[in-house]
């Protein structure tokens, strides 16, 4: 092999592997991680299960809306988790990264995907 044909196979290694990652991050948001999600829904502090009812992860919390009903999408979700909405506290301790997961998997839970 020469060095120019080494060097060819280099550069498509580097691109079909970027190419992969950048599809990995769209197949994460098409397909929540659903059992990371409930595990965050039912053990985050305060549980969302505490005061929501959410079928998925068997929770009948009755302070705030059932989520079954209101069926928010992510973005939805997402806002209330960071900000708080009415007796809902604000989650400042979760990462971006929990926050995501978790509003994805209410999003897709409750059928709003
Ligand atoms: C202390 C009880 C409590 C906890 C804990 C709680 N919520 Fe809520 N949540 C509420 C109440 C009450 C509302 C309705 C607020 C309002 O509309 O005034 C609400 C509203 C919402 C909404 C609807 C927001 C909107 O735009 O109308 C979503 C989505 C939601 N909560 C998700 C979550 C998730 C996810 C968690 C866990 C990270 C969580 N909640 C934890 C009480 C709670």
């Amino acid at each position: 092999m020469t060095g120019k044909a080494l060097a060819g196979s280099w550069k498509r290694a580097l691109c079909t592997g970027l190419m992969g990652a950048s599809l990995y991050g769209g197949a994460q948001a098409a397909e929540p991680d659903m059992e990371a999600g409930r595990a965050l829904f039912v053990n985050a502090t305060p549980a969302c299960a505490l005061c929501h009812t959410l079928d998925d992860a068997q929770s009948s919390g009755a302070i705030g809306p059932k989520l079954d009903e209101i069926k928010p999408d992510a973005a939805r979700v997402e806002t209330a988790i960071r900000n708080g909405i009415g007796q809902m506290p604000a989650y400042t301790t979760l990462s971006d990264k929990e926050i995501e997961v978790l509003a994805a998997y209410v999003a897709k839970a409750t059928g709003a995907q």
